[in-house]
């Protein structure tokens, strides 16, 4: 295959989910612009609607306006709230729902109800909030939220999610919250908070938000998404020759994990123009073809690549060596058991690959990739393993290609604009 060709990514499925948030506690109506216009974030949108929330419809590329409400912006809704397939709707939701009054109920598609939620409620319960939840701590969750005490919380795994969600508890709450993590995860939240005029702190792993009286309401572009772009990169850098160009990518330190362990691997990715916007730092990628070594990856680098591992763990399987990605255990909580399925998904496509306790082991070799992916409607290993198809003489076959809806509905088109038969 060769590569070729320029593409200009979604916006950020993170940032877009905290900028909505934020927009529906600001002092009047926000214009978002080049929102993410997928299933996730209208899950999103589609909560603040019922819960009283002015939000426009989500379309890609284009605008869409929040009439915020102060920080207690919310009625209650009409029935339960469908977080559908996704975890950051529902645990930044229940973030701010903590600190209204009234009982809320929350539910999700079969993948969200099996995935954890005492990380968030442990936090939430100890502030004040009265929370039910299903068999082991998971969705439906009933939430009761009023008055909030101050918290300092030391999550025990590495997760923006639930970082956010108290932040958001503090914010709706009005009292001081801190959180301390393993490592720390993506701070999109904290960027967003500061553009605001609240004050973050970030002293080692812990970050610390002081309550504010009111937020403003805001403006701004949202940076395309890192996570989506990583599959067009990766084709570039699988594909014979070419070179593909991504534009509009959010390179936030955070979330670019992927970017230096390609680098480790051997293709560097070209990062050209650069701009900020929501102060998030961005750039125009470039990805060429290059052969690849093996990677090692330390538990501390996972968060900054948490989404991108099926992925690497497919460009791992073309390279030269053994790969080993340590401290990856939090994959099997995602949208699947992405651990389990990735490893066996390698294996039906011929390649060496095996998990240990935490660690994904995969063999890197040249055989071209051939036979059929069980992707258990989990968009990011649809797309990782879509990617495989870029190389010479792959017949990659997914059970099920539509999930790609949750975080990048025109995947296929754009990595059909990138490749083309040599
Ligand atoms: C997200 C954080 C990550 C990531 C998810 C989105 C976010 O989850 O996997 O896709 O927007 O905060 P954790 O924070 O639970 O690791």
């Amino acid at each position: 295959m060769i590569a070729r060709g320029e593409v200009t990514v979604p916006g950020d499925k993170s940032i877009t989910h905290r900028a909505l948030l934020l927009a529906a506690l600001a002092d009047g109506r926000c214009a978002l612009r080049s929102p993410l216009a997928a299933a996730d974030t209208r899950a999103t949108a589609a909560a603040l609607r019922r819960l009283g929330i002015a939000v426009g419809r989500l379309t890609e590329g284009r605008v869409v306006a929040v009439t915020g409400g102060g920080l207690h912006p919310f009625r209650p809704a009409n029935g339960v709230l469908d977080c559908h397939n996704s975890g950051t709707t529902a645990r930044l939701l229940l973030g701010l729902l903590a600190g209204h009054g009234f009982e809320s109920r929350l539910t999700g598609d079969r993948s969200l109800r099996r995935r954890p939620m005492a990380r968030v409620t442990e936090p939430l319960r100890a502030m004040g909030a009265a929370i039910q939840a299903a068999d082991g701590e998971r969705l439906p969750i009933a939430i009761h939220g009023g008055p909030l005490a101050p918290l300092a919380w030391r999550s025990p795994v590495a997760s923006a999610q639930v970082k956010t969600a108290v932040l958001f508890a503090g914010l709706v709450g009005r009292v001081s919250v801190s959180v301390t993590e393993p490592v720390i995860s993506r701070d999109h939240t904290e960027r967003l908070l500061r553009l605001l005029g609240v004050r973050v702190t970030v002293e080692g792993t812990t970050t610390s938000v002081e309550p504010v009286e009111s937020l403003p309401a805001f403006d701004g572009e949202i940076p395309g998404d890192m996570s989506s772009a990583a599959y067009l990169l990766a084709a570039g850098v699988l594909a014979e020759s070419g070179e593909v160009v991504v534009k509009n990518v959010g390179i936030n330190p955070t979330r670019s994990g992927f970017l230096r362990a390609l680098e480790r691997m051997g293709a560097a990715v070209e990062v050209g123009e650069r701009w900020v916007s929501l102060g998030e730092p961005g750039a125009t990628l470039v990805a060429r073809p290059a052969p690849l070594s093996f990677l090692v990856v330390d538990p501390f680098e996972i968060p900054s690549m948490v989404d991108e591992v099926p992925l690497l763990a497919c460009l791992a399987s073309r390279a030269a060596g053994t790969s080993v990605f340590r401290g990856v255990g939090e994959l099997r909580v995602k949208e699947s058991d992405r651990l389990a399925l990735v490893a066996a998904n390698l294996v039906a496509l011929g390649v060496a690959a095996r998990t240990e306790g935490d660690t994904l082991i995969v063999e890197g070799g040249e055989a071209p990739p051939r036979g059929r992916v069980t992707t258990a409607g989990d968009h990011r290993l649809a797309m990782a393993f879509a990617v495989l198809r870029a190389i010479p003489g792959a017949e990659v076959e997914l059970d099920d290609a539509r999930s790609v809806a949750i975080s990048y509905p025109n995947f296929f088109r754009d990595l059909a604009s990138v490749l083309h038969p040599s």
